[in-house]
């Protein structure tokens, strides 16, 4: 019995360090990005300005966005893996901030309407859809 008495604190210690771990892990569980992007359509007119946000509770790792044309089921790739900045290209205006990704069209076009469809990145992957309605 004397002999086992050193190792006692083993298990004991390996116990401590398995419950930490698992606390740990179920404190980083839930964290959620939540993000909440511009609700159901956002209705324009020709010519007009659309804006579409997306907003999350955590920083933003990457987003991805694709326009799911009228009538047509692929999502037309518009930006990838976009971090941190502005692109500025064909009418379209993304800006990518800390917890904020913007999509701006200066003026709406018909080709533009349809679903948006976010990839948001951040400590999850979150999808999100946005109408564009024409
Ligand atoms: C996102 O955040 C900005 C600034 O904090 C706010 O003006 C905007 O209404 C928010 N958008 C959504 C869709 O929650
Ligand atoms: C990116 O664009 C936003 C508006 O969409 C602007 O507020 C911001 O200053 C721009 N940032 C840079 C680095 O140009």
């Amino acid at each position: 019995m004397l002999t086992s008495a050193p190792f006692l604190p083993v298990p004991i210690m390996l116990w401590t360090l398995v419950l930490m771990l698992v606390s740990l892990s179920s404190q980083m569980e839930e964290v959620w990005d939540q993000p909440t992007c511009t609700k159901g359509a956002v209705s324009v007119t020709r010519g007009e300005r659309a804006v579409m946000t997306c907003n999350t509770s955590s920083s933003l790792h990457s987003i991805t966005s694709c326009q799911i044309i009228p009538n047509r089921t692929d999502c037309q790739l518009l930006f990838k893996d976009m971090t941190l900045g502005n692109i500025s290209q064909d009418g379209w205006q993304f800006c990518v901030q800390e917890t904020m990704a913007q999509l701006v069209i200066e003026k709406v076009q018909d080709t533009q309407a349809g679903q948006y469809k976010w990839i948001i990145e951040g400590l999850q992957r979150n999808i999100e859809n946005v109408q564009l309605k024409y």
